[in-house]
Order: structure tokens, then sequence, then C-alpha cells
């Protein structure tokens, strides 16, 4: 992917350890590619290798004394009336006099227009490119490890990570292997990923010292990742005063736990000066909380807060919080409900400090949910959404499931309705109605020691579409898969480039609509294995404690979330989606069962009752999974072997996989409907 820039004469004009890592990599690009790499500046570190003369590329820090002669003097021209300042991590891209050249005033921004010349490839250096500014929609792109320190009895090492082991950690001690490491740093800079948290927001005790006396791990990690802009928070228990410290309480509002946290984070800092960070999942599936103490959300969070301020830290806490002790037969709970219910009233009491990181949904990182009302319920609060890039419940990096089109439509949601801002707009602080603070994008990652890093070579992409949305959320999700074929599979590394585009995108491009299909219908969620969450078990959950139920009997199927009749749920909206949710006519379809508990005739806007759309979905799906193997066999000699034979495995598994799920699933509601397939297929 660096051979266009790699052929060429390049300078790069900056100091500081960010510009070390641009020309570090130009020069590793040139000395690989015949190119030829220079450096100028004003610091120590000009003296890296001498200036080369006339050049083809130069990327430039504007701050850096007078930018040299070889930068073209018409490529500072401002951009255009409409552009304010670069920013800290933009930059600005053109081409004057057949130099293309790339401007920053921080040298992150550098950093990032590095990594855009290599994704542009050669158009970078043919044509026109008049000036242009790149910047992140949003100041905060973050992925969040489930990593243990240890390996847990029954989740593993990683939690809900389906691609070996941690890469932080192995047998306990931090992983030898630092070449992964700056790897890793280096893969997430290319994407735009700026913040990293290191371990599982369950917190174990061995990971709880992490803050303590293992903090030298964390100061490591930072270490390793700094050069690519990359800081680094920690997940941390609310309990730590107790557990590390040995206090007898980790009450908010005592003296002593406030003081311990200041410490304590005062340590931190002193090591790592700029520490990202705390992750907290307090009150959360038996994670300790400030509900112990009589105390609520916000004195928890701000407690922590107040301890980050002064260094510059903020606290990312979680909205997950539900009552995970259920009873199945009390209809009055609804866990769909519990995030808003607890936060919205907490609004304008959370410091500045403190980002509330709500899941995209309602319940649990579902192929399909409503998006959570509280991200419209919290004006006077920094948001963060968490998306899910582990692939928990959208098939454990077994399946094919390219998750950019689902979280595309997350993003573009418009929660005040089609005139009004969307997610995206709420995150990235533009101008609307209340005192909007701008906000992160946030997702648990899916990365391991596996050799392909992700289990699935394919499931790179989704860690590719991530990085590539928290810096802009309006891109098409089509063009970001693209770009990750360009990358992963350069032209010059595979016997057919335009049948390889044309694969992946067959495979891909519908494969999420394809999961959906083949697994728990119309929006109603779940259904999965309790033991692990993969595979099919229609009532895997529907007499356990956890809250996600589907009520399916012999006349029909869903949850009544309407104020009318239901749990009030749909009244968590604002208008319209609160009226549109609420009522049968006008909720969309792929909803349905979210929202509405309807008989199995009831006729969708297809035209088709759902009992024949629970079928025609599930038969479709399976045969879409064919086909995307099929499509995957033309492959075969044409990529790199060890790739091809690792997705024909997956495939493979994904086949039977979906095989199981449609006909649980379809001979689940035929005997409990009594209807037949009107297409006469067989249901067992
Ligand atoms: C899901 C997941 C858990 C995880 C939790 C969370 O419920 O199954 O493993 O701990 O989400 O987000 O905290």
């Amino acid at each position: 992917a660096f051979r266009a820039l790699g052929t060429r004469r390049v300078l790069v004009h900056g100091d500081g350890p960010l510009v070390d890592t641009v020309f570090a990599e130009v020069a590793r690009a040139c000395a690989a590619h015949g190119g030829r790499a220079g450096r100028t500046g004003t610091g120590a570190t000009s003296g890296d290798a001498p200036p080369v003369g006339p050049v083809d590329v130069a990327l430039a820090l504007r701050t850096t004394g007078g930018l040299p002669s070889a930068v073209p003097a018409g490529a500072s021209a401002v951009p255009g009336p409409d552009d304010g300042p670069l920013g800290d991590e933009g930059f600005l891209l053109t081409r004057v006099d057949d130099v293309t050249v790339v401007l920053a005033d921080a040298p992150a921004g550098l950093l990032y227009g590095l990594f855009h010349l290599v994704r542009l490839g050669e158009s970078a250096y043919v044509g026109d490119h008049p000036p242009r500014a790149h910047r992140p929609a949003l100041r905060r792109r973050m992925l969040d490890h489930w990593d243990n320190v240890a390996v847990h009895p029954v989740m593993g090492q990683v939690e809900r990570g389906y691609a070996g082991g941690s890469i932080f950690w192995r047998d306990g001690a931090p992983h030898g292997d630092r070449d992964r490491l700056r790897a890793y740093g280096r893969l997430l800079a290319s994407m735009g990923v700026n913040a990293i948290s290191v371990n599982n927001v369950n917190v174990g005790l061995t990971e709880a010292r992490l803050l303590t006396d293992r903090l030298d791990d964390v100061v490591d990690l930072a270490d390793l990742l700094r050069p690519y802009g990359i800081r680094v928070h920690l997940s941390v228990t609310f309990a730590a005063p107790v557990v590390l410290g040995g206090l007898p309480t980790a009450d908010p509002l005592d003296d002593g736990v406030r003081d311990w946290w200041e410490s304590t984070t005062r340590r931190v800092y002193a090591r790592i000066p700029d520490f990202g960070g705390y992750v907290v999942k307090a009150d959360s599936e038996g994670q300790p909380g400030p509900f112990s103490y009589g105390r609520d959300h916000a004195d928890g969070a701000n407690l922590l807060a107040a301890a980050l301020a002064p260094h510059g830290g903020v606290v990312h806490w979680r909205a997950f919080v539900y009552d995970h002790r259920q009873d199945w037969r009390d209809r009055t709970t609804d866990r769909a409900r519990a995030a808003y219910d607890h936060f919205a009233p907490l609004d304008g009491r959370f410091a500045d400090n403190v980002v509330l990181q709500v899941k995209f949904g309602p319940v649990d990182f579902q192929p399909r949910e409503p998006v959570s009302p509280v991200i419209a319920a919290m004006p006077a609060t920094r948001l963060a959404v968490e998306l899910q890039v582990t692939q928990e419940y959208t098939g454990q990096q077994w399946h094919a499931c390219y998750l950019a089109p689902w979280w595309r439509e997350v993003l573009a949601f418009r929660p005040w309705g089609a005139a009004e801002r969307s997610v995206a707009d709420v995150l990235a602080d533009v101008p609307g109605p209340g005192p909007r603070r701008g906000g992160d994008l946030v997702a648990v990652a899916n990365v391991g020691d596996d050799p392909f890093w992700c289990g699935h070579p394919l499931a790179q992409a989704n860690l590719y579409a991530f990085g590539r949305l928290a810096w802009d959320p309006g891109l098409d999700p089509g063009a970001l898969l693209d770009e990750w074929i360009d990358l992963t599979f350069p032209a010059s590394t595979v016997g057919d480039p335009a049948l390889v585009r044309e694969t992946l995108h067959a495979v891909l491009d519908d494969s999420w609509r394809t999961y959906e299909r083949y697994t728990a219908p119309l929006g109603v969620g779940f259904m999965v294995n309790p033991a692990g969450h993969y595979g099919p078990g229609v009532d895997g959950y529907e007499y356990s404690r956890w809250g996600t139920y589907h009520f399916a009997d012999r006349d029909g199927v869903g949850v009544d979330r309407t104020c009318a009749t239901g749990t009030g749920f749909a009244g968590q909206y604002p208008q319209p989606w609160s009226q549109v949710y609420e009522s049968l006519e006008r909720c969309p379809d792929e909803l349905l069962l979210f929202f509405h508990h309807v008989p199995y005739s009831h006729v969708l806007h297809s035209g088709v009752p759902v009992i024949q759309h629970i079928y025609d979905t599930h038969f479709a799906g399976v045969e879409e999974v064919v086909a995307m193997r099929d499509r995957w066999t033309r492959l075969a000699g044409v990529i790199d072997r060890a790739v091809y034979d690792r997705v024909v495995e997956r495939l493979d598994e994904q086949l039977r996989c979906a095989t199981e799920w449609r006909d649980q699933v379809n001979t689940y509601f035929f005997r409990k409907s009594g209807v037949p397939d009107a297409k006469g297929r067989h249901i067992y």
C-alpha cells in the first residue's frame, strides 16, 4: 500500500515524536520501493537525513519555522472561506507545480495526512488536487478492548473475543511481541483511531491492579502506542478504593475515597502524562457502583472526573445499567427502558469531563435495534455512542458480516425527525437546540493474537470501517470497502484485482442484512444460544433473568413496548419517533417485533404476513450464504492461499450455522403457529 509514496522523492518538514513517526514511515517506504526521503526542521531530529532537492511530495508542519523552499509557495493558500483552522488533527492536501503537498498545524495532522496519501495511492500524485482541508468529525475515536491479563475460566482471555488471546498480555504478563503492538498502533492510526482502552470493563482482581502496582504494564502500552497518536485509557473498578486501597468504603461522597482517587490518579499521570482517563462499568451486571452507597451515577462519575480533571483526563461512564436479575413473569420491567430511566433524569449533573457512553441500541448490540433514546435525551451531557466491532451477536467472526451499513444507519438516524440533526451531528457537536457538548465514537475491539488479527480475515473490514466512520460518519460503506480492499489486497499483490474487488463486494456488501435474515426476525432480538451467544436458541433466554424475551405463543410474537398497552418504551423518544414506533401502522417493518406484539397473520408494509416473512427471510438468508461461498471460491489461486483457505473454512461454518438458524427458527414458528409455508418448502 505504501508503494506509490515509496517510489517518490518525499520531504518531511517538522519536529517532534509524531513527525519522527511520519518520517520513519516515509523512509521505510522509500527504502522498499526506490524513492528518496528527506527531512527538514528546526529541532535536533532534523539531522535524520539531508534534504533531497526537488521533491514530488512534501509533508510539512506549518508551525515549524518557515516552509522549506521545496514546498511550492502557492501550497499554503487558505483552502476556502468556509474552512476554519486545521486544528490538532486536521491536514490540508493540495497539488501545486506537480508537487503533492500535505500541510498540518499539529503533528497528528501530518500523521493522518500521511495515511490519507497512502489511501489515495497513485492518484495522489497525478492530476489536480485543489486545496482541501480534512478534519475528523469526532474528537475522540476510541476502541475498547475487553482484554484480561489473566485467562478467565468461562470467557477465555478476551471477553467476547473471537480472535485468540490478548495482544497485550500473555500468561499473565505483558505480551512479548512488541513489534505486533507497534504494528497495531500503526494500523489504528492509519484508520484514524486516537484512543484505546486496554482492559475489560468487567474488571477482575488482577486487572484492577493495572491502576496501581501493575501500572508498568500500562506505561509500556502507552509508550508503544504514543508514536501513533494514540492515548491509552484504563477500565477501573468503582470498588478500587476498597479492593486496592484497603479503605472501608468506596462511597463517592466520602473524603477518604476522594483523596484516594486523587492521589492514585496523580501517580498515573506522573508516569503517563498523556493518559486518557478511566472507563467505568458501574452497577451493571454485578460490577460495583454508587448504588451500594445510596448515591447516583452522577455522584459516581463526578468523583472520578474530579480526580482526572486537573490532568486533562476524561471518564467514560457507561450507561449500560439495567436489572440483570429480572423475573420473566414480571411484564412491567422492560430492559430496553433502563438506560433512559437511570440516566435521563441526571442530565446536567455530570462534570464537563464525564462522557456518558451509551450503547447504540437500548438492549445489547443486536443485529437490529432502534437507536438508543438516551442519545436524544441528554442535551447537557457529553456522549459517546458505543458500537461493537467484535461480533458477539453478529456471527463471532465465523460469519462474514460487514457492519458498516448498520453503523451508518445508526449514525444517520435523526432522533428529532428528518429536518433535524442526526446521531453523528450530535456527536460532532453540530449546532442545534440546547448546550450540546459533542462526543465520541467508541467500539469494542475485535483483534487478538490470531495470525489474521481478527479470526476472520474479512472481519478486518469492520475494524477499518469503524475508524473511518468515526473520522467521517458520512462516508459510504461501499466506498470504505473499496478503500479497505485496496489497502489489504493491493493490485500489485493479487492475480486479478478487478475480480478481487467484485468478489469482496459480492460477499460483504449485503452480508449484515443476510445475517439478519437468517437470525431473529423483525427486530425481536436474541434467540441466541445463551452459552456463548453463538448459533440459534429460540427460547434460550425466554425464561431467564436477563430481560430479553420475544413472547411467542400460538397466536403471535413480539414485545409490546407501546405507551398505550405496553411498557411505554416508545414514549422515551421525541417526536416524531415516539408516534411512529407507537403506531402499528407506521412502525418500520424491521423493528415491528421490537415495539409490538402481533398475530402471525399481521401483514407487513411489504405486503407479506409476519409468519410468511419469517419463512421467506430464513430460506433466503441461507441461499445468500450459499451464493457468498460460491463467489468466494472464484478467488482460488488469485489471492494469498492462507487467507483464501481461512475464509473458506469460515464460510463453511457460516453455512452450517445459518442452516441451523433457518431450520430451528422456521420449525419453531411452524410448530407454534401451525401455519404452513405458502411456498410449500420443507419445514421440520
Ligand atoms: C454484553 C456482553 C458482556 C459484556 C456486556 C457489557 O452483555 O455479553 O460480556 O460484559 O455486554 O457491555 O458490559
